[in-house]
């Protein structure tokens, strides 16, 4: 059963937060990750007191000890969210039931303290509350959070931590690749493949990434933008991409996604498409994909468009693959219609533009 523990966060105002002016200048040109608000959540965990130490305090450095045990086995996991301006200056939240929820199990597959659901919402919810003013009101921006975990107990034995330090910090965001580039280019990674099975594909740990660099290293040598991993086991069907999920649109208008199965991430975005799509009739099979399947129906013209989606890039259409030896575009190079369609519909629902059928949208008081 959930642990529901409710704590007060106490609140530490910064004593220099930045100007107005300065912030305004930084919030016209965010980028993605570079600049970071005033304050961030910390709670506390240990085995003895369980959750302790809500609080909002001042952004800055935090000391760990040289033997603080994430620094050398990497226990660690981490969420993405974001806010949204409304409308009517108000603030919303885009499902982060769902993100407290993928945070918890993530938790359990790298045995770590899960947090409770109703700590991970409320220390959103504070922090995007003491924050917002960070919200970035240029088209397309938003206040990314990024709640995390690591293992803080000061021990080199390999085992489960008995002390966890969260925390949210969050960052305003515009696009996420340079430019808000209006496709991109992914190279297929024959070599290095990111989970097994088994392994942690599913959870949301650093580790993962960590394991993905090489290969988007790779990627950016090769001219491309983004690495798609396949399968471990077969080398051959498509998974998902560094930190992305994909989507196929076919010819008769279906959509084909990779499915979920312990290897790739579970994505918010991509299960919130399946659900716009499948509610207006579109047909969306879950089923793999291969990379031949993926050549031969781009060149006679049987895929259509194919996309990018997460909580950082949105939905971003896939304009050319590239692999060792071959590469094929995917409709004329650039955006395709039901892309659009669907990028415009879910950010209708997030940013308050259209109505919100399946009550994703939690509005901030
Ligand atoms: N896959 C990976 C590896 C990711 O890092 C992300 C980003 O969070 C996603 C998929 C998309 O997940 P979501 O839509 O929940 O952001
Ligand atoms: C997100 O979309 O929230 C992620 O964590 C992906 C990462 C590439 C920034």
């Amino acid at each position: 059963m959930q642990d529901t523990t409710i704590l007060d966060f106490e609140f530490e105002a910064h004593p220099n937060p930045v100007s107005d002016s300065d912030r305004a200048a930084v919030l016209a040109n965010p980028g993605f990750g570079k600049v970071f608000t005033d304050h961030m959540a910390v709670i506390k965990y240990s085995a003895d007191k369980g959750w302790h130490d809500a609080k909002i305090l001042p952004r800055g450095p935090i000391q760990v000890d040289p033997a603080t045990a994430v620094l050398h086995y990497a226990q660690e996991i981490f969420e993405g969210l974001k806010a949204y301006r409304l409308p009517d200056g108000g603030v919303s939240l885009f499902r982060a039931d769902e993100n407290a929820r993928r945070f918890r199990e993530s938790a359990e597959r790298m045995a770590m303290a899960p947090l409770p659901d109703a700590l991970f919402l409320n220390s959103i919810r504070e922090l995007v509350r003491v924050d917002q003013k960070w919200i970035p009101e240029i088209e397309g921006g938003s206040l990314y959070l990024r709640p995390f975990m690591f293992a803080s107990e000061v021990f080199l034995g390999v085992k489960p931590a008995s002390e966890y330090l969260y925390m949210v910090i969050a960052s305003p965001a515009g696009a996420y690749f340079k430019g808000g580039a209006p496709s991109v280019t992914l190279w297929v990674s024959e070599h290095y493949t990111r989970a097994a099975p088994g392994g942690t594909g599913a959870a949301k740990c650093g580790g993962n990434y960590a394991a993905s660099l090489v290969a988007q290293k790779e990627a950016i040598d090769q001219g491309c933008d983004q690495v798609v991993f396949l399968d471990a086991v077969e080398n051959r069907f498509v998974e998902e991409l560094g930190g992305m999920n994909v989507m196929f649109v076919m010819d008769d208008g279906s959509i084909v996604t990779p499915p979920l199965g312990g290897t790739i991430l579970p994505g918010i975005t991509r299960d919130s498409l399946i659900t716009l799509a499948r509610s207006q009739g579109i047909e969306v099979r879950e089923e793999r994909y291969s990379t031949d399947q993926w050549k031969a129906d781009a060149q006679s013209g049987k895929l259509r468009e194919a996309f990018a989606c997460g909580t950082a890039a949105v939905l971003t259409p896939i304009g050319k693959v590239r692999g060792r030896g071959y590469e094929f575009m995917i409709g004329n190079g650039g955006p395709g219609i039901l892309t659009e369609r669907l990028r415009g519909e879910l950010g209708g629902i997030q940013r308050g533009t259209a109505p919100d059928p399946h009550g994703w949208v939690e509005r901030l008081p």
